[in-house]
C-alpha cells in the first residue's frame, strides 16, 4: 500500500477477529513509529507491547473508552520518557508523532487499530502507570489496540477547503 492510500483510507477500527497478531507484524510498526520526527531528534519515546489477556482485561476498567481491548490480543503503550527530553514541553509532540506513523503502519500492514487517549488525563495516566508498573519517569501517551479487523469502513472525504489559508487569513 503506497504512503497516500494508507493516509486517504485510515480508519479506526475497533472490532477484531481472534488470529494472533505476528510478532514480526509487531516489530515493522514499531519500526515505522520509530521513524517519526522528533524535536531536536530527542525520540524521548518507549513503547510496551501488551499481550498479556489478564493486563488488556484489566485495561477498560480505569480507561473508560478502550472496551476494545477485551477482543484485541496485542496493544501497544505509546509512552514518554522525560529523562530523554531536550527540549522542553515537546515530547508529546513527538509521541503523537510517533503514534500516528504507528497507526498508518498497522493499517498499511492489513491491521486494525485505534488511538485510546491517555495523556493528558490525569487519572488514565496515573491508573496505566499503577497497573503496568511504569517507572517514575514514564508517563503513558497513547494506548493502540491491534487485530486483524472484524468490520470494514469506508475511507472518508474530509477535505475541508474552508480551513485552507493562502498568505494572508
Ligand atoms: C487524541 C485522540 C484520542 C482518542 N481517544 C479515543 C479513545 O479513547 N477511544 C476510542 O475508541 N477512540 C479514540 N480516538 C479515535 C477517534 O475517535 C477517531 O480517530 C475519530 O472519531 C475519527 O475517526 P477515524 O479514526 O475512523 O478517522 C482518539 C483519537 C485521538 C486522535
Amino acid at each position: 500500500m503506497d504512503a497516500m492510500t494508507a493516509l486517504y483510507s485510515r480508519r479506526s477500527i475497533r472490532l477484531y477477529t481472534p488470529k494472533q497478531v505476528p510478532s514480526n507484524v509487531v516489530s515493522d510498526i514499531l519500526r515505522a513509529a520509530m521513524c517519526a520526527p522528533s524535536a531536536g531528534n530527542e525520540r524521548p519515546w518507549h513503547f510496551l507491547v501488551l499481550t498479556n489477556r489478564m493486563l488488556l482485561d484489566e485495561i477498560p476498567k480505569i480507561h473508560p473508552y478502550a472496551a476494545m481491548l477485551k477482543q484485541a490480543n496485542t496493544a501497544i503503550l505509546v509512552c514518554g520518557d522525560s529523562t530523554l527530553e531536550k527540549y522542553k514541553g515537546y515530547w508529546p509532540l513527538d509521541c503523537a508523532a510517533a503514534t500516528q506513523n504507528l497507526l498508518i503502519a498497522a493499517h498499511a500492514k492489513g491491521l486494525g487499530a485505534v488511538w485510546c487517549g491517555v495523556y493528558p488525563s490525569d487519572d488514565r495516566v496515573v491508573n496505566l502507570k499503577k497497573l503496568l508498573n511504569l517507572p517514575e519517569n514514564i508517563v503513558p501517551f497513547s494506548l493502540i489496540p491491534l487485530g486483524f479487523p472484524d468490520e470494514v469502513k469506508e475511507a472518508l472525504e474530509r477535505f475541508d477547503n474552508s480551513r485552507v489559508h493562502e498568505n494572508h487569513w
